[in-house]
């Protein structure tokens, strides 16, 4: 394939594979650390109004081939709620200065356990205190009420109190295991658009979709990607 990196173009025959595509912009843009958080994406779901809502989130992982993409929340969240309602998601990438922009829509499963413990187990400890912590999306009085639900729930976990949670030793740090609720959601994607930015407003853009059949495994069978050139 041409180096997508390099193109200040899609070439004239569309790539056969636009998440490769992706994937290599989305490392590019991590490796040369083009904003705080290179790897955010806003994930869009839908109600059982039909009304979407948007929120950033990070991905922890783009697997170009067979093609889904992977982020870590509370399932019982607003939007983990909505996705177990309707499991269609659009996401979206910008990265401002490289005049890149990424759209993906698919569908969402919850990742397999064991990759969700592999990856919490990877957190930061206090992340991981975090995740506990929070009842993410639900109602709250005060920040100094949940201060004090993060820190009873840390007691529970066997951590001593502590205004920072940092500032414990990390040999006096209980192991934390990842709360039933926490874990990945898996976006699987069946249509993607790259967009470039042209001069005077005259931008690249390819839409690609392909099937996606699925399958018992908690995955999706998936066909051909085959793209279209749209104006921009
Ligand atoms: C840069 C950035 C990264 C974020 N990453 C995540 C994330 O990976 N997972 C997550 O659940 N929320 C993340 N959030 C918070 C979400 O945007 C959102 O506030 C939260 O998930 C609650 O959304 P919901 O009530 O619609 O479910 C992030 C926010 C920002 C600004």
């Amino acid at each position: 394939m041409s180096d997508p990196c390099s193109a200040k173009r899609l070439p004239t025959v569309l790539p056969s594979n636009p998440m490769d595509w992706a994937k290599a912009w989305l490392d590019e843009a991590v490796q040369n650390e083009v904003q705080r958080n290179p790897n955010s994406m806003a994930a869009v779901t839908v109600n059982g109004e039909g009304q979407p809502s948007a929120r950033v989130v990070l991905c922890k992982e783009f697997v170009a081939d067979p093609g889904y993409l992977v982020f870590y929340t509370n399932y019982k969240s607003d939007k983990a709620r909505q996705i177990a309602g309707n499991n269609k998601v659009a996401l979206l990438f910008h990265w401002d200065s490289f005049g890149r922009q990424v759209r993906i829509e698919g569908q969402a499963v919850l990742s397999p356990d064991d990759e969700s413990d592999t990856y919490f187990a990877s957190r930061d400890w206090g992340s991981q205190i975090g995740a506990w912590g929070s009842d993410q999306s639900s109602p709250l009085e005060s920040r100094s009420a949940l201060i004090a639900q993060v820190g009873r729930r840390a007691m529970k976990l066997g951590v001593g109190a502590a205004k920072n949670f940092k500032a414990i030793a990390v040999s006096e740090r209980p192991v934390i295991s990842r709360p039933p609720h926490w874990g990945g959601i898996r976006v699987w994607a069946n249509r993607i658009e790259l967009w470039i930015e042209g001069s005077d407003r005259i931008h690249d853009r390819a839409r690609w979709t392909r099937s996606l059949e699925a399958n018992e495994d908690n995955a999706f069978d998936v066909g051909e990607w085959t793209g279209i050139r749209l104006q921009p």
